[in-house]
């Protein structure tokens, strides 16, 4: 079967990325674009500029600032009544992998309007592709500003529903390091690491491909090089740029190639207890990766030459579980904590997840298949 890799139309990156974005926006045939972001970032005035060039350019931007960490079904559905009541005609999302996920799901609303958020839950449910998108990222980790994904979570059922469509590929996707020069160090370490995770989950895939593993292994050496300068000194432009660009790369590998156990686990302490993603992937991380190596010896070992290891006199099996240390060690540096426990999370809450873990839409492309007794003892590994 011929591969698939699907990419945003346009990609901006680097410095500035953000003005050429108006530029870009004046020969679509839009005027009223729903800007889907946090109030923390309209208050730290982030999106000033970006909105009085849109104004003056002859854009009627009109703003849905109700983005929550973690975004539910009720945040979905208000964003997607904004644009229904503006009567807008595209979405910006603008921020990190919230903003940019109910963004997705507006879109994915208004191709669908006589359909609930629920009902495109699982891969290829959207169907339609909805209003014209533009993702503009504000942190370097999620790479929603790449990919086919949106994470919501479901209120009722405390689980995260996984849409991916390719109908939610945004059409501009933006990463302009100038935006995220004031992240706090804590949040940069958590996307990068959740970085870090996508590129490695996309490389031991069943669905890794030559197409993605080049980007997976460049992403990984870049993360590995620029995430602890990044956390240490966020003002540092160069740094930030190239954990915007390690992020991206790892984007275009996992969207196409997909991810694995490490996200269907660490969705679950995200819904419940409502976690940051990259923390809980992180910690999730090497203990999955322990689990794959029997059957990715080859594969790890790339890892860990990617993490800078010196692997030239390791015999291939050494080299794999030096990957796994280099993961824990890049964990422990940019101040991850340990263990699930840390979080606050109780030995009795594990059990309860592991049938969602298993049904997420991530596990189809684990390289080693689990039980659910297996799912379990990951996620004890990792208490
Ligand atoms: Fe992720």
């Amino acid at each position: 079967m011929a591969f698939a890799l699907c990419l945003p139309q346009i990609s901006l990156s680097g410095e500035n990325a953000l003005v050429d974005l108006v530029a870009h926006l004046l020969n679509k045939s839009i005027r009223r674009p729903l800007i889907v972001t946090e109030q923390a970032l309209l208050k730290i005035g982030l999106l000033d500029g970006f909105i009085s060039s849109l104004r003056d350019a002859g854009f009627s931007p009109v703003i849905f600032d109700g983005v929550l960490a973690n975004p539910t079904d009720k945040v979905a559905e208000a964003a997607f009544s904004a644009f229904q009541t503006s009567k807008c005609d595209s979405l910006i999302g603008f921020g990190g992998g919230s903003a940019m996920d109910t963004a997705k799901a507006v879109r994915a609303m208004a191709a669908n309007p006589d359909k609930s958020i629920y009902s495109f839950e699982g891969i290829g449910k959207v169907g339609k592709v909805g209003p014209f998108m533009v993702c503009v990222s504000t942190t370097s980790g999620t790479a929603a500003e790449v990919t086919s994904n949106a994470v919501i979570t479901d209120t009722n059922r405390k689980v995260k529903m996984v849409i991916i469509d390719s109908a939610l590929i945004p059409d501009i996707a933006v990463n302009d390091p100038s935006l995220m020069v004031g992240l706090p160090a804590a949040v940069t370490a958590a996307t990068g690491m959740d970085a870090l995770t996508h590129a490695i989950e996309a490389y031991v895939s069943v669905g890794a491909h030559t197409l993605t593993d080049h980007s997976a292994l460049a992403a990984i050496k870049v993360i590995a090089e620029y995430l602890p300068q990044a956390v240490a000194n966020g003002k540092d432009l160069k740094a930030r740029e190239m954990m915007a660009h390690g992020q991206f790369l790892a984007g275009m590998a996992f969207n196409s190639a997909g991810l694995g156990y490490v996200h269907s686990l660490a969705h679950q302490p995200g819904a419940t207890h409502n976690l940051p993603h990259g923390v809980c992937n992180a910690i999730m991380l090497p203990v999955v990766c322990e689990f794959n190596l029997p059957v990715k010896e080859a594969r790890f070992a790339d890892v860990a030459a990617a993490m800078g290891v010196d692997t030239r006199n390791m015999t291939t099996q050494a080299a794999a579980t030096a990957a796994i240390n280099a993961i824990r060690s890049l964990s422990e540096q940019v101040g991850i904590p340990a263990g699930l426990s840390a979080l606050g999370i109780k030995q009795s809450d594990l059990a309860g997840w592991v049938e969602a873990a298993q049904a997420d839409p991530c596990s189809g492309c684990a390289p080693r298949k689990a039980s659910n007794e297996e799912l379990l003892a990951l996620y004890q590994a990792a208490f």
